[in-house]
């Protein structure tokens, strides 16, 4: 069985050097330009940060493939193989980066026969290095971490996104669900602008649970193995099994919180990542800012 752990440790450092790059830009005057809808934007950091990853992974790991959320805004193809392929988004919180709300994320995952081998998540405003590889358990900052292993629905707190859709069908669907959870009731609803950071709360039992409807394969690729890790579930919000494809997902501290959700939140259509090469969000453009 190979031992992914050389591409684990090269992948946290080039993370970590992606992350400062970030940081670098984030006080500057941001050139904006908007993908599928008025609240998806891209940025020209963005882009930088991919094709730096992208760079140096290759130059390391020159037959290893690819699925970054930039490349395939530019028209690349969502294909995930047997073959070892890393999953990046170079910025998840995008929206966050360009209004400096301070959450945001480098998230690379890395898979192979179409399995998760590990997942890092770099919240580069709070420092914050979350990673896990299957097996060997999550860690924040080289420390384990574990869910909150809460199974009352009615003593959570459960972290969503609104994501980047504004049609009436999204936007009413996302908003009942947010109204039947606080009903049921739970203790709070949160929202922190990035999908990957999010389900990094529900694995260090900041959070219990996380839902989200609409996002992509690079949001949420290595938080889903380090949310595993730490002893949660993530499964699809139809109760079905976790596929990084299908742009929904349930990420909890427990089985029985997990199930509960699945039966209060409802899913609004999205296309599979891997539909085809035009079906992603991110490929079409809708403009400038
Ligand atoms: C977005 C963030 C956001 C979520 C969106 C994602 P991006 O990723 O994760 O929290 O609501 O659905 O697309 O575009 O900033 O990488
Ligand atoms: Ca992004």
């Amino acid at each position: 069985m190979p031992d992914w752990t050389e591409c684990l440790n090269f992948g946290i450092s080039i993370a970590k050097q992606a992350g400062e790059v970030v940081l670098a830009a984030l006080q500057d005057q941001k050139d904006v330009d908007l993908k599928s809808s008025p609240a998806d934007l891209v940025t020209e950091t963005d882009q930088r940060v991919e094709n730096i990853l992208i760079f140096e992974i290759r130059k390391r790991f020159p037959h290893h493939r690819f699925i970054g959320e930039e490349s395939v805004a530019a028209g690349g193809r969502v294909q995930l193989t047997d073959c070892p392929t890393w999953i990046i988004d170079p910025i998840d919180g995008t929206v966050n980066f360009v209004h400096r709300f301070p959450f945001m994320a480098v998230s690379i995952a890395f898979a192979v026969n179409k399995q998760t081998e590990f997942g890092i998540v770099y919240s580069c405003v709070e420092d914050k290095l979350f990673h896990a590889q299957r097996g060997r358990g999550a860690f924040l900052n080289g420390e384990a971490v574990h869910t909150s292993g809460q199974e009352d629905i009615n003593r959570c707190v459960v972290v969503t996104e609104i994501g980047a859709e504004r049609d009436h069908l999204s936007l009413s669907t996302m908003t009942s669900n947010i109204f039947r959870l606080l009903k049921l009731p739970v203790h709070g609803v949160r929202a922190l602008g990035t999908a990957a950071v999010d389900m990094c709360q529900v694995a260090t039992g900041g959070a219990d649970a996380y839902y989200h409807i609409g996002m992509h394969c690079w949001d949420i690729a290595a938080s889903a193995i380090i949310v595993q890790e730490a002893g949660g579930v993530v499964m699809d919000t139809d109760g079905s099994s976790f596929d990084m494809m299908s742009r929904r997902v349930i990420a909890a501290s427990s089985l029985a919180v997990a199930s509960h959700i699945a039966q209060v939140v409802q899913a609004f259509p999205c296309r599979r990542d891997d539909d085809d090469p035009s079906s992603t969000c991110g490929a079409e453009s809708v403009g400038k800012l």
